[in-house]
């Protein structure tokens, strides 16, 4: 256990997460006094003061009593090109943090003192202040502690993003339906993914309440423009296609076929997805859908509760391919139980010859609410240098295959504190994907679990609006739901 005392601030919850990253797996412990601490084990004590008008954060850490580390930074020469004071406090305080616990640590920390899932926002950041390039490096690598490739890869990221982000626009909006129905749950999992088989009676009804929402998103955005739409769960193939088709052409209904600039379909699962299936999709013109193989190792496949083999990933490929989807994307993990460099290194040369448009490269996290959290103790997970090795052969392959990075995000409780990385062959990238993760543009969500984001471009930030994650709650408060969008759009 380490004990953690904060001395003139309140930045608890970061400076947690950010010792959780050099030790993870221990627990943390707020103290409010130095007596709470008995002399045993670790404590870090962070604090914030002035002398001479000039501010400065220290950190000394104990270990039994005894002082083994310190490190001071004075935060006026702290240079990030942020707005607010309290911006340039919270950088110092980490940065002293981080000082500390580096010299003493053998763990890679790759991000340095970020810990959030968007590091590429703090490039967009930079770039709106027309910061140059070398710059940015040296913003990311000397105050937020990044490795420098990380650091050119956000770079990159950033700057390939900006013509789908830029101008502004506050009447700009996407749409995302969610469809939290699977076939089975995979062990890793904690997305919204009802079992099928035990909610076949309810699908019906959860599609007429969903089309209700729908429609009346579409009221509220009237006069607004449409961007991109994204279907996705769950698994929305794993409901009867009719019933898709349904939520489909509401959508053109209600949203005007010729405005939607890019729709997906995540198809997801290779084991929902038929023949029947795929052209229903390609029929109603969605030109962009997710066949998602996770690993192209049967064993795998098995141990993580997917009901597939690669051959059904490679069959129904090819199948989409056939039949003519525009861009097809492939989800991959990376470190899931039992995978050595052998295995990933025989997944890339599955996908190599399928040469998807878009490759999704997640590192696999360990989240609450997953059957694999839960039972982590049964399973063998690669350290840190081998995971950092197979990620270095997803960028390889990529680049092979003529992908490019395009959107990143990082995951609490990510396996060796790295990221997933979204790969796209030029001008393929998903726009959906972009406006989700930098949150530029409002995105209207509908379906269970969902989550709507409304852009306050002057403000330069986002309002929430959840959706209920119980099917109940769901359908029979719907009205609330569209009530407590209307509220929060009439303040934007
Ligand atoms: C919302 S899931 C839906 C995809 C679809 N249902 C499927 O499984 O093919 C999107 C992606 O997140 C990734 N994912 C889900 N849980 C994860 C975890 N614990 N760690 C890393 N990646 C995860 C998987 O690659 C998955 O394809
Ligand atoms: S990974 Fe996909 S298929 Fe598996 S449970 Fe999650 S949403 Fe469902």
């Amino acid at each position: 256990m380490i004990k953690l005392l904060l001395i003139n601030h309140e930045t608890r919850y970061e400076l947690v997460e950010l010792i959780r990253v050099f030790f993870p797996g221990q627990e943390v412990i707020s103290i409010d006094t130095k007596n709470d601490y008995i002399g045993e084990g670790i404590l870090i004590v962070n604090s914030l003061y002035e002398e001479n008008g000039i501010k400065f954060a220290t950190t000394s850490l104990y270990i039994n009593d005894v002082l083994v580390k310190q490190s001071t930074e004075n935060i006026e020469l702290i240079e990030i090109y942020g707005r607010s004071i309290d911006k340039y406090i919270r950088i110092g305080i980490k940065k002293s943090l981080y000082n500390t616990l580096i010299s003493l640590n053998e763990a890679k920390i790759p991000w340095g003192i970020l810990t959030g899932i968007r590091p590429v926002k703090i490039v967009h950041e930079l770039l709106d202040r027309n910061i140059d390039d070398n710059e940015i490096i040296r913003v990311l690598t000397e105050e937020y502690k990044l490795y420098i490739d990380k650091a050119k890869l956000i770079l990159n990221i950033g700057k390939k993003q900006r013509k789908y982000i830029e101008p502004l626009n506050k009447d700009k909006y996407s749409l995302y339906i969610s469809i939290p129905f699977c076939p089975t749950r995979c062990l890793y999992c904690s997305f919204p993914a009802l079992p099928i088989g035990r909610y076949e009676n309810h699908i019906k009804e959860y599609i007429s309440k969903l089309i209700y929402e729908i429609n009346n998103i579409s009221k509220m955005m009237k006069g607004k423009n449409i961007n991109t739409v994204y279907i996705g769960g769950g698994t929305p193939t794993a409901i009867p296609p009719t019933e898709l088709e349904k939520v489909i052409h509401c959508i053109y209904n209600n949203f005007g076929q010729k405005d939607i600039k890019e729709f997906t379909v995540e198809a997801g699962r290779p084991d929902t997805i038929t023949e029947d299936y795929l052209r229903m999709l390609n029929k109603n013109n969605i030109r962009r859908i997710s066949i998602n193989p996770q690993t192209m190792n049967d064993g795998t496949l098995k141990l993580i509760g997917r009901q597939h083999k690669t051959e059904d990933i490679i069959k129904t490929f090819k199948l989409a391919k056939e039949i003519g989807f525009d861009i097809i994307n492939m989800d991959l993990i990376i470190g899931l139980p039992g995978e050595d460099i052998l295995h990933v290194k025989k997944t890339l040369e599955e996908i190599k010859r399928l040469d998807p448009e878009n490759l999704t490269v997640h590192t696999l996290s360990v989240k609450r609410g997953s059957k694999f959290r839960d039972t982590i103790d049964k399973y063998s997970l690669q350290p840190q240098n081998i995971l950092s090795t197979m990620l270095n052969e997803t960028m390889e392959y990529s680049k092979d295959m003529g992908l490019e990075p395009y959107y990143l995000y990082r995951q609490k409780q990510i396996l060796g504190n790295f990221e997933n990385v979204g790969y796209c062959k030029p001008k393929m990238e998903c726009i959906y994907n972009i406006a989700m993760m930098e949150e530029k543009e409002t995105i209207m969500a509908a379906g269970m679990g969902s989550v709507s984001k409304i852009f306050f471009p002057e403000e330069n930030r986002i309002e929430r609006v959840p959706n209920f994650k119980d099917l109940k709650e769901y359908v029979e408060r719907i009205d609330e739901l569209v009530e407590n969008k209307k509220v929060k759009l009439e303040g934007s």
